[in-house]
Order: C-alpha cells, then structure tokens, then sequence
C-alpha cells in the first residue's frame, strides 16, 4: 500500500497526463471552510429526517418553517469562504484541456473560488425560485430573508432553488455530468459518502468507461471501483496535487 506521499505523486501524474477529467464533489469538499456535512457526528441530518426540511411535502406543509432552516444555513454559509481544496480545483480548471466539476453542494463555493466549468446537480441555496414554477428566479445573497418571499410573477411562494428529496436533477446538467464521467480519462471524488443518486453512481460510470477513479476523503468510501484512494483532508491534498503537477 503506498503512502500518502505517493499516491499523491500517481494522482498528480495522472491529471497532468490526462486531458478529460472530471470531478465529483460533496459536502466534504466544503467541511474545511466550516460548512457542516449531511451525515457523520457533525453532520445536519443526525437526528433529522431529511424529508422534512428538504421536501416539497415539508414545504407545502410549513412554507415558514422550511423557511426558517434555510436562513439559518443561509446564515451559516454566509459566513464561510472557499478553502485551499476549492482553490485547487478552479486551477486545476485551467490546467485540463477537456474539465468537469460536478458538484451536489448547494453552498457556492466552487464559484467563489473561481470555478466556471461546472454543473449544482443539487442546484443552490442562493437561486429564489417560484414554487409553481410560472419561470421565475433570482439570485438572492442576502444572509437573511426577513419574512416569506413570494413571487413577483404570480404572487405564490418563492422556494430555495436547490433540489429537494423527491425532485429530479436538472436534467441538462445531469447528460453533462453523465457525458463527462463517460469520457474522461481521470474521475476524482472529493468528500462525498456517495449515498444520493444518481450522483453517487457516476464514479461507477467512469470507472466501467475505462477512468482511472481516485478519491479523497479521510473516510473512503468507493473502494470497490476507485483505483486509488487518498485518505485525509481536500484542503490539505488537493494544492499538494496541483503543486506536484508543475
Ligand atoms: P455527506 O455528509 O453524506 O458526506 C460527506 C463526506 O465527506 C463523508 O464521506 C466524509 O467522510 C467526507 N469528508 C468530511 N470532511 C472531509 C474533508 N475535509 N475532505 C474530504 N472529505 C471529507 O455529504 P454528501 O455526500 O455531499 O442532498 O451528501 C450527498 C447529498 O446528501 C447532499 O447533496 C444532500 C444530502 O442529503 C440534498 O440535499 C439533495
């Protein structure tokens, strides 16, 4: 079993060589700036049902309630910067011919560290989107929403604009990550327990179409099809990948 060090060296290898890569990432890749995961000790959903915060049931129930924890996490990440982990990947962006960075996190941190070529396949809390879905959305960074939001359009509710339990995926970001994790050479996975489809499936995608799959994350979870496993923090070994790439 090779050490960190080196595996760090294959993984830094492997991109440089490589000209289609794709990258997964999920709450993990975030936990460094502050953000807390879904599950694990510290995570959001201990103790909670999902479902009852991130449904549409939940919000046709109690539009206020829902309301009030997505201000509360709105609040939360209002606070958080992007870490060394977020930094890496948007260099690595311009460093790769053909790149991909598919994300589940909600939180905008990849965008605020500088990352363009990539696709919320859970969308994002800071979208207002119309909950009758006449069209209608809006960028809203406002750490707190005073009181319920409504439409400008047709006076209904407006809902955060990230995907609920239940909802599909975009669908046009979903043929892109699926058409990425088809063809790319290296599919790296950054802190996701890989529990929520269909993202947690790509890594199998990539692998069956012949990717070299790596994953990062102190507690690993794809062993059956990653190729290397690099165990510990993203913010700690991605800028170690990207300063062994040059
Ligand atoms: P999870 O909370 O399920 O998993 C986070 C993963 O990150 C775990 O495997 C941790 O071991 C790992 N991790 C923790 N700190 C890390 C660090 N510093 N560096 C690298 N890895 C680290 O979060 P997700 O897999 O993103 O969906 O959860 C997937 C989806 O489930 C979320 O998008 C959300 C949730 O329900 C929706 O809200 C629709």
């Amino acid at each position: 079993m090779a050490e960190l060090a080196e595996k760090i060296e294959i993984l830094a290898d492997a991109l440089r060589s490589s000209q289609r890569v794709a990258v997964l990432t999920g709450a993990g890749a975030s936990q460094e700036s502050g953000v807390p995961t879904f599950r694990g000790a510290e995570g959001l959903w201990k103790g909670k049902n999902p479902m009852e915060m991130a449904s549409m049931e939940a919000f046709l129930a109690d539009p206020a309630g829902v309301w009030e924890w997505y201000d509360w996490r709105r609040g939360q990440l209002a606070q958080c910067k992007p870490n060394p982990g977020h930094v890496a990947l948007a260099e690595l962006e311009s460093k790769v011919e053909d790149f991909l960075l598919v994300t589940q996190n909600v939180d905008g941190l990849h965008q605020a560290a500088g990352s363009k070529k990539m696709v919320e396949l859970h969308g994002d809390i800071w979208t207002l989107k119309c909950v009758k879905e006449c069209g209608y959305k809006t960028l809203n960074k406002s750490p707190s929403i005073a009181k319920l939001p409504r439409c400008p359009t047709c006076e209904e509710y407006l809902r955060p604009g990230v995907v609920w339990f239940g909802e599909s995926l975009p669908e046009e970001g979903l043929i892109q990550a699926h058409a990425a994790a088809t063809q790319a050479e290296v599919f790296l996975v950054v802190g996701t327990s890989a529990v929520v489809f269909p993202a947690a499936g790509l890594a199998t995608v990539a692998r069956r179409s012949g990717a070299k799959v790596f994953e990062i994350n102190p507690y690993p979870v794809q062993k059956k099809t990653t190729t290397v496993v690099l165990k510990g923090l993203s913010g700690e070994i991605l800028p170690q990948v990207l300063e062994k790439m040059y």
